[in-house]
């Protein structure tokens, strides 16, 4: 046992991966508030660093050792700070990191975090403590209410993954598909509008799984969900990530014709353009049913961008069978993607599959997706230019007097003029490059 240390009185959070660890992030951040803890000041030490970890691909588990390393050895901070490991790589190596680092005092899963006070106040003893239990969804209730205060915010509706794709890490470190009850997530919904969130986010591994019941009784599927938390007044926007084409149904669809507060918006992986390979992944879709399904969604929604994620080089994967991705690339234009080398995650089937895809063939294929999915994206933007749309304020940009918003396809848009952090403007795009757009303010509209 370690000597006693004294309590921490600020601390950093440090969130890798995706937008659920973001999420996961500013909960435990909220919670280290309520412990009287106060944020370190940009450029300050912080006594307690809390990395917020991702596993999902490539050496994320060596990051955190070389991160840890740092922080230890004087170079990120003048003090070495308590540090608690947190996230996926917690939930998937939490022994190893306490045998590898003894710098490390806490080690926390993406299912146990409301439990860090406790282990926390264990820490201060010197004693340090592993918590990778899975309860269910045990964290929500013991967690701290909200207080956000900015204009757009994340909500976790649902958690864990049923569906085992063959490469991926999910639903071994975030476990088995949970849906947040209804009145829970209404009235998180609430919070975060009284506390000034002008957007919300509705957050799952497999968002479109969620499943619930209303108030009245009644079942009730995604859809019916952002119907309700789109009649809180106040919020003006909605939107969700990320669905799996498989639980995507005729009411989601629907919902994106008949709720103006959904924003014209669908993250829908498809991961690989050709039936083998997709059937090699588990996908349990086709490329053709996944194009009926973006059919589908553009005939509810015609001017719906579309946005996707790509593995290349998955086990097998041959030239011809890249091909095939391109291909599909080229047939819906997406308004932006994701792609990724293929990384094998130990412990899921695909890691010892034959046929392991060299790095090199995996660096040109990428380079080549990337490539096209580049070209889709500026040609969106491009599309857009003339176009006057509603703006949310999100930050200053770099320029005095310039701001930084997102349109309702979640494109940047830069542009100058007298307004606040949460305004809704009228905003006319007038210059595209592929990652923002340049515009001009038009008129304010009362939020
Ligand atoms: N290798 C590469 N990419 C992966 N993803 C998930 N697992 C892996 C892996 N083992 C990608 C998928 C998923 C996104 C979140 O990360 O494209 O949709
Ligand atoms: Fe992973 Fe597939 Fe589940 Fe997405 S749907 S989290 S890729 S297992």
């Amino acid at each position: 046992m370690k000597p006693t240390t004294t309590p921490p009185k600020t601390y950093r959070v440090k969130s890798f991966g995706c937008q659920m660890n973001v999420y996961d992030g500013e909960r435990m951040a909220e919670m280290l508030d309520a412990q009287g803890i106060a944020p370190a000041a940009e450029g300050e030490d912080a006594d307690l660093v809390v990395l917020n970890t991702c596993h999902i691909r490539e050496k994320a588990a060596e990051k955190i050792y070389s991160d840890i390393g740092r922080l230890t050895k004087g170079k990120t901070q003048t003090k070495p700070p308590m540090i608690a490991v947190a996230g996926c790589v917690a939930q998937a190596e939490g022994e190893e990191i306490m045998k590898r680092s003894p710098a490390v005092s806490m080690v926390v899963g993406p299912q146990a975090y409301h439990r860090l006070p406790e282990m926390l106040d264990r820490a201060v003893q010197g004693e340090r403590a592993t918590d990778t239990d899975m309860p269910a969804i045990a964290k929500f209730a013991a967690l701290p209410e909200r207080r956000r205060i900015g204009p757009t915010a994340f909500l976790t509706v649902q958690e864990g993954c049923d569906k085992f794709c063959t490469y991926c890490v999910v639903p071994y470190t975030r476990g088995a598909e949970i849906s947040r009850p209804y009145s829970d997530l209404v009235t998180e919904a609430r919070k975060l509008v009284e506390a000034g969130a002008k957007e919300i986010t509705l957050l799952g591994q497999n968002v479109s799984a969620w499943s619930g019941e209303n108030g009245r009784g009644h079942a009730v599927g995604l859809a019916g969900l952002i119907r309700d938390i789109a009649a809180i007044d106040g919020l003006a926007r909605i939107r969700y990530t990320t669905s799996h084409p498989a639980d995507m149904d005729d009411d989601l669809i629907a919902a994106h014709g008949d709720t103006p507060k959904l924003m014209p918006f669908l993250h829908l992986p498809v991961q690989a353009g050709s039936d083998r390979v997709l059937k090699a992944m588990n996908r349990s879709h086709s490329v053709e049913s996944y194009l009926k399904l973006l059919d589908r969604f553009r005939a509810a929604r015609p001017d719906l961008a579309l946005s996707g994620d790509f593995i290349v080089g998955f086990p097998g994967e041959t030239d011809a069978e890249f091909e095939e991705t391109l291909q599909l690339v080229g047939e819906v234009a997406y308004a932006q993607a994701f792609s990724f080398k293929y990384s094998p995650r130990p412990g899921t089937p695909a890691a010892t599959m034959d046929g392991q895809v060299a790095k090199e063939v995996m660096d040109e294929r990428l380079q080549r997706l990337q490539a096209a999915l580049n070209r889709d994206q500026l040609a969106f933007n491009q599309n857009t230019v003339g176009r006057t749309c509603e703006v949310l304020v999100e930050r200053k940009g770099k320029l005095p007097g310039q701001w930084l918003g997102k349109t309702p396809w979640l494109q940047s848009a830069w542009f100058e003029g007298d307004v606040q952090i949460g305004d809704l403007v009228q905003v006319e795009l007038v210059e595209a490059g592929p990652n923002s757009l340049a515009g001009m303010l038009r008129e304010t509209v009362a939020a």
